[in-house]
């Protein structure tokens, strides 16, 4: 049998992800494609499932805006979709469409390839910076990974707030983000700040040396925040690794098949970069 694979959302024409999904699959040596299903406007939204749905498709990810907007039209949702209210990944399984979200753990997975030693030690001190649906999904996953240490800062703490709930993570200002930056081993942004803007969301002036710095923006790859980081002597993080690593985790719920990323991460590099 053939998969047939969509991603669904927009704007979504430079999306790496059919490139993603199609070395998938050929590293599993499974027959399929993945491709783009553009929806350009919510009005177009049931029509288009509609169309999916009758295309018998095996599975697809979504992404921005219709993260939350799916989940009415899927038949039922895992915990971890449940506890985001927010799904990137739907399978077929038997004739229902089950929602998942890939993207806080995908994410950990991510920074812990990259960085080993975050395996051994689950009481590193990380601060995230942010409280949108980037942050939840991130710091669910840390939580679920078992990261005892988490604080958040965002700029309207009552967000951060509702994150935290029912953990004994800690939510602060920026402000104090920024005075306190040494007390932190991993630093992880997560919000839309820098994204093809010369801007940081906190000054790392006072940045320990050899402290992890994780942008989850990718466009660009070195974003101003990680250019101070690297100048205070800061491990660096790319964002476009937390898009690969999701991708993973999608792709082993749809074939069951756990595929190896190895020089994937340097070709998307190239890619994101203009390079070949
Ligand atoms: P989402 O991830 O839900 O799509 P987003 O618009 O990317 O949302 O915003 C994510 C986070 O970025 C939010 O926590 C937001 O702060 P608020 O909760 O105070 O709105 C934060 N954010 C966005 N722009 C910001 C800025 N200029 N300065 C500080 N924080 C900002």
């Amino acid at each position: 049998m053939r998969l047939n694979l969509k991603l669904i959302g927009y704007p979504i024409k430079h999306s790496l992800s059919p490139w993603i999904q199609s070395t998938f699959l050929e590293r599993a040596g499974i027959e399929g494609s993945y491709t783009l299903h553009e929806i350009p406007n919510e009005e177009l939204f049931a029509e288009e499932i509609k169309k999916l749905r009758e295309a018998e498709v095996n599975g697809f990810n979504v992404t921005v805006p219709y993260k939350q907007t799916i989940i009415p039209y899927l038949d039922r949702l895992d915990i971890t979709a449940e506890r985001m209210g927010a799904v990137n990944t739907v399978s077929l399984e038997g004739k229902e469409w089950v929602g998942y979200n890939t993207d806080g753990i995908g994410y950990v997975q991510a920074l812990r390839d990259k960085f080993p030693d975050l395996s051994s030690n689950m009481d590193v001190s990380i601060l995230i910076l942010g409280a949108g649906g980037a942050a939840r999904g991130i710091f669910h996953g840390l939580v679920q990974t078992g990261y005892k240490k988490l604080t958040l800062a965002n700029r309207t703490k009552s967000k951060g707030e509702d994150i935290i709930k029912g953990t004994n993570a800690s939510v602060i200002t920026l402000a104090e983000a920024e005075k306190n930056i040494a007390a932190y081993d991993v630093i992880i942004q997560t919000s839309s700040v820098g994204m093809n803007e010369q801007k940081q969301i906190i000054d790392l002036s006072d940045l320990r040396e050899g402290t992890i710095v994780s942008d989850i923006v990718y466009q660009p790859l070195m974003t101003q925040l990680l250019k101070q980081a690297e100048e205070k002597g800061g491990r660096l993080h790319y964002g476009h690794t937390m898009l690969l690593y999701q991708a993973r985790e999608a792709f082993e719920i749809w074939t069951d098949k756990r595929v190896d990323v190895t020089g994937m991460s340097e070709a998307m590099i190239a890619r994101l970069t203009g390079g070949k």
